[in-house]
């Protein structure tokens, strides 16, 4: 290497090391969020949402939410937006994880960071249910 060419390398190396350790650590923090303004009903007695009769089931909405039945009279609706750099996570139903296939993110049923670099939970809506109608919102 020429002195010329050490000399461009080390400063441009110095330039870098000037870059302020908060924007690089602001970038390395950003979260992804699920989608907002959700609001849609599922009907239980729906052959289309058949999958939520049994503890486990889930089903996959359009816009990017995914409702879980965790329990007899449980379910909880989750965002599949992996926080750490949007990818979409899937179900792994026997282990009872949502894993982002980038990373290895791995988030639990309740949304919950369980391993990996994702830097907070899944976005979590609300889920009510009357009748046989569950409703998930925002
Ligand atoms: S985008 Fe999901 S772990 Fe990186």
């Amino acid at each position: 290497m020429e002195r010329k060419d050490f000399l461009k390398k080390s400063l441009a190396l110095c330039g870098l090391s000037m870059i302020p350790a908060a924007i690089i650590e602001s970038c390395s923090k950003q979260s992804y969020a699920g989608p907002g303004n959700v609001n849609f009903t599922l009907d239980l007695t729906s052959s289309a949402n058949a999958a939520l009769n049994s503890v486990g089931g889930y089903i996959l909405n359009s816009s990017g939410v995914i409702v879980i039945r965790t329990g007899a009279s449980t379910y909880v609706a989750l965002s599949t937006i992996c926080t750490h750099q949007g990818c979409t996570v899937n179900y792994n139903k026997a282990g009872a994880q949502l894993v982002c296939p980038c990373h290895g993110g791995v988030y639990d049923t309740a949304g919950n960071v369980v391993s990996g670099p994702p830097p907070s939970p899944l976005t979590k809506y609300t889920i009510t249910r009357s009748g046989n109608i569950l409703t998930i919102k925002s």
